[in-house]
């Protein structure tokens, strides 16, 4: 039997957030209805944001209270703050994450917060959650290159994941936001991680913009990481992070892994239509790169 690899899908959060279209809650729900269908075993459905900073996201709750839920798959949401987390709790996620940054500029722009403020607001929140029997998963945003910083020290990404990790987080999602990573960094970046996270608990979060994506996953492989996020359709970006559009699609993500000898357990048919629906819902994508 081939080992697992898991696609976590985050089309639904991390793709539609940086649509310019205000995507109406249906069909949201009919995409995430069409994922719990394909065999993920977590899906990023919601964040729970504030409305003012990301206003696609501000119909989270409905969504959640809206979709089928599938027994087998889990439910996760971004809360970046104590409102977030108790808005999560209301709609009865099964996880989930906190997000800071690698550099000071992203996590101001993304949070308004320093990465020490971020961080110290974010411990009060995991052991809250972890006490609702929520799980919690930590994301680093811009691990190798930060729009406003440049070239991100791999030491910078370790030290923000350490603390993620140390606080309770049982999985740190690095995040290569601006999707311009090359492989020889995601290397270096993976190699400091390492040092201070297992393997077991690390995510690759690669955005596409460069078409590094799937190269910088076969590294990730490479170091034992097993968890990469994905976006159906290649669905994606950050709001705050200027040129980060796409996600690695899931799509190609699966035909990666299950080319080197992974199984993912997806349903490559019935991705393959949920692909199709994202992308007819991705009309006009922030920066035009749709
Ligand atoms: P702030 O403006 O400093 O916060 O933003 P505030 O506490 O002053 O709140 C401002 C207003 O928002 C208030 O409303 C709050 O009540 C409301 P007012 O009093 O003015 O009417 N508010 C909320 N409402 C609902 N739910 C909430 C919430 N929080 C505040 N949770 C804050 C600070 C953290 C809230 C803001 O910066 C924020 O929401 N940031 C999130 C930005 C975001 O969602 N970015 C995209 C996700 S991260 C990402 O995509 C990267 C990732 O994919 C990995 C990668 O690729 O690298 C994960
Ligand atoms: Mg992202």
């Amino acid at each position: 039997m081939s080992a697992p690899v898991e696609i976590f899908e985050v089309g639904p959060r991390d793709g539609l957030q940086n649509e310019a279209r205000l995507i109406p809650t249906e069909e949201k729900v009919a995409l995430v209805d069409a994922l719990s269908e394909c065999g993920f075993a977590r899906i990023e459905p919601a964040s729970f944001v504030s409305p003012k900073w990301v206003p696609q996201m501000a119909d989270s709750g409905e969504v959640m209270a809206r979709i089928t839920r599938a027994r087998n798959v889990q439910y996760w949401a971004l809360t970046p703050n104590a409102q977030g987390l108790d808005r999560a709790i209301s709609a009865k996620m099964d996880g989930i994450a906190v997000f800071g940054a690698a550099t000071e500029g992203f996590s101001q722009a993304n949070l308004n917060a320093s990465v020490a403020d971020s961080l110290a607001r974010f411990v009060p929140l995991v052991a809250e959650a972890r006490a609702h029997g929520v799980g919690v998963r930590g994301y680093v945003s811009v691990v190798t290159d930060c729009p406003f910083e440049g070239a991100v020290p791999p030491a910078a990404a370790a030290d923000v994941a350490e603390r993620l990790w140390q606080m309770g987080c049982t999985e740190i999602s690095l995040g290569e936001t601006l999707g311009k990573g090359l492989p020889e960094r995601v290397d270096r970046m993976l190699t400091a991680v390492l040092e201070r996270v297992p393997a077991g608990a690390l995510a690759g979060h690669f955005h596409d913009t460069g078409g590094r994506a799937l190269a910088n996953i076969e590294v990730a492989l490479s170091h034992g990481v097993r968890v990469f996020d994905a976006s159906v359709g290649g669905l994606g970006g950050c709001p705050y992070a200027p040129g980060a559009p796409g996600n690695v699609a899931s799509e190609a993500v699966d035909a990666l892994v299950r080319g080197l000898g992974y199984e993912t357990g997806l349903d490559a048919e019935k991705l393959a239509r949920a692909g199709q629906m994202a992308r007819a819902m991705r009309k006009g994508a922030v920066d035009g790169h749709a």
